[in-house]
Parts: C-alpha cells; sequence; structure tokens
C-alpha cells in the first residue's frame, strides 16, 4: 500500500510502500479514505515519543484519519465490515499512522461512526482538534458570565475551543490576527485580541481590568504563560496542550494550572458526533492535498499560520 513514513525519527516523511497490515482478535482494518493533520504528526516523525515507546520504522505518520472498515478481526462485534468511521490510527510501536491506504483500530479504542452526512476529508479533520477542546473546556469548568481567554484560536484545537467555550455561555475572547477576526467572531469569540499588535495582557486589560476568569491555551512557553496567568482572578482556570503550565506555581496562587493530556475514546467521538449532528462544532478545512504531498503540507504546518485544519487525500 502507498503511505508516508519516515525510515528514522528526523527523517524527512516521504511516500513509501509498504505491507497491507491485517486486523487481529479485537481490531479493525480501515481503508483509509482521507487523514487529518495535525501538529503532533512532524512532532512524532522528529522523535516527540523516542524515550516514552519503542517505534517500528518505517514508522507511518499521522494520527487521525476516516474511512471505511474493510475487514473485522476475531471477536469484532460493535463495528462491521462498510461502515464509515473515523477517528484516531496511531500505533508507533507497529509503526502504523493514518498517513496510508490501509490503518488498523481496536474496537476498543478511538475509532466511531462518522457524523451523519460528514464527508471524509471533513471527518478525518476532527479528532485530535476537537477531542482536545471539548476536554479542555470540560476541565476548565466554565459557566455563563465568566470571561476565557484563548490564545491560538485560528488553528485546529483553537477554532474549536472559541465554539464549545462560547456554548457554554461565556464570553469569549480570541486571539486573532487582522485576516480572521470576522471567521473567529462567526465562531462565538465575543472579543478578538491580535497578537502580532503588542502585548496580550495590555490588550485584554484594556477592556477587562478586573481580570478574567480562564486562559485555554494551545501555543505559550513557560514564560508567556506566567504572564498570561497575571490576568487570571482568584480561584482562575490556566490549560495549556503545550505543558507550558506549573500547576504548583499556580496552586501557590490560587490558580488551578492544567497541562492537558488527550485520552481519546470512541465516547469522546460519538460526543463530537452529537455536536456536529446538532450544528453546534464546525470544523474548517483549510487546505486538501494528495497524499504524494503530505511532506509539504507537514512542513508548512510547522512553518505556522494555519487558518484551520489541513486534510490529505489518500
Ligand atoms: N497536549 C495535547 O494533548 C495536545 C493536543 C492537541 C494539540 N496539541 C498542541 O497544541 C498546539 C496547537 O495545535 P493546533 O492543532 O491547534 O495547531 P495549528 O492548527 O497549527 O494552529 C496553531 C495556531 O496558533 C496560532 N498562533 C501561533 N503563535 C501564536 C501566538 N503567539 N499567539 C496566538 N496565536 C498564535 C497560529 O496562527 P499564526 O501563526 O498566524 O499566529 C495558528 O492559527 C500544537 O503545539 C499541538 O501539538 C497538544
Amino acid at each position: 500500500m502507498r503511505a508516508i513514513a519516515v525510515s528514522e525519527y528526523g527523517a524527512t516523511p516521504a511516500p513509501t510502500h509498504l505491507p497491507r497490515p491485517e486486523p487481529g482478535p479485537g481490531e479493525i482494518l480501515i481503508k483509509m479514505i482521507a487523514a487529518g493533520l495535525n501538529p503532533v504528526d512532524w512532532k512524532i516523525a522528529d522523535g516527540m515519543l523516542k524515550d516514552s515507546a519503542e517505534a517500528r520504522f518505517p514508522l507511518i505518520v499521522g494520527q487521525d484519519g476516516a474511512g471505511v472498515v474493510e475487514a473485522a478481526g476475531e471477536g469484532v462485534t460493535r463495528l462491521r465490515h462498510g461502515e464509515q468511521v473515523y477517528g484516531m490510527f496511531r500505533d508507533v510501536e507497529r509503526g502504523i499512522g493514518s498517513y496510508a491506504e490501509y490503518a488498523l483500530a481496536s474496537e476498543d479504542g478511538p475509532v466511531a461512526r462518522m457524523p451523519e452526512g460528514m464527508i471524509y476529508t471533513q471527518a478525518a479533520a476532527v479528532p485530535t482538534a476537537c477531542a482536545t477542546a471539548l476536554a479542555m473546556v470540560d476541565e476548565a469548568n466554565l459557566d455563563t458570565g465568566q470571561t476565557v481567554l484563548v490564545v491560538g484560536a485560528t488553528g485546529g484545537v483553537g477554532q474549536a475551543l472559541v465554539q464549545l467555550a462560547a456554548r457554554t455561555g461565556a464570553k469569549v475572547i480570541a486571539t486573532a490576527r487582522d485576516d480572521m477576526t470576522g471567521t473567529i467572531r462567526r465562531l462565538g469569540a465575543a472579543e478578538t485580541v491580535d497578537h502580532s499588535m503588542g502585548d496580550l495582557n495590555d490588550q485584554v486589560l484594556r477592556v477587562h481590568n478586573d481580570g478574567i476568569d480562564a486562559v485555554l491555551d494551545v501555543v505559550s512557553d513557560t514564560q508567556g504563560t506566567e504572564r498570561l496567568a497575571q490576568l487570571l482572578r482568584p480561584g482562575g482556570a490556566y490549560l495549556s496542550t503545550t505543558w507550558a503550565v506549573n500547576p504548583d506555581a499556580m496552586q501557590a496562587q490560587g490558580l488551578r494550572g492544567i497541562n492537558h493530556t488527550g485520552e481519546p475514546s470512541a465516547d469522546v467521538l460519538d460526543r463530537l458526533s452529537d455536536l456536529i449532528d446538532a450544528s453546534e462544532l464546525r470544523v474548517m478545512v483549510e487546505r486538501e492535498v494528495p497524499l504524494e504531498a503530505a511532506g509539504d503540507a507537514l512542513a508548512d504546518n510547522r512553518a505556522g499560520g494555519a487558518r484551520g485544519k489541513t486534510v490529505i487525500r489518500i
């Protein structure tokens, strides 16, 4: 089968021919139609997991995707041949990923039926970004009348954060460069601040001089996080996807600091499907590329400036 893989950590992701994987007991084989690109794809190809997991090379890149159940291993009952599914298909230890014609998933794993009426290229864009945003908004415990700042609002996770945070009744302030202000407001942000136009604290405090209740941040490093945490009122929450929060230091200041770890599951995907079916969550596909161009798309994502999701057509 055709796939995009790295021959070792740090190598350039390149088109490769590999044997089709066979589903073992409890596993399903998916004929992939589309794969969703996430920053973690190039981070893993660079070696992000090298100290925590044994990898098999060539290592196929990617975790998100959507496709059709091609075959089911012994004992599989939840999903059947021909069903349209989406989810996360990364298994570094077996060299398996989503940028390939076929991928495997455990029946108990993060794979679910696609939302009604959704096309494969949209469904592939959903899993990691939207599951992360859903968990962060849950953990932030937002309420009507509260104010939350979303940092990195124009990318994959950020756009879902804006929609899901606004849905709680909280007032959302979102970062957006000038070209994205309208889009981010249409997704539910009440206000935008432009991170290319000066200090975020100053911009937020100009309107909210008594502070805000939560920060949902997919961008900042430790220093940036410490500065933005100064915006929080006592009892406020700071959620980070970049592991930049020091929870003990925040607790000492009367704040709640959480570094998000993804624990994807079929239940979370089902919750996302319900939100998508109810038009309460939508995902913007900024760009579609053929499988052979996935290496360039990964390089573009690394360079920054995402305005939604990139999807790879298999
Ligand atoms: N811990 C976890 O489980 C987990 C899960 C999902 C994602 N993540 C991580 O979260 C991060 C974001 O993921 P993503 O998929 O949303 O990435 P993405 O789609 O590439 O989007 C990143 C967005 O951040 C914006 N941005 C960059 N610098 C900024 C700044 N200083 N202030 C405000 N916005 C800024 C970018 O726009 P401009 O470049 O135009 O500013 C871009 O729109 C990645 O590092 C990813 O690995 C972690």
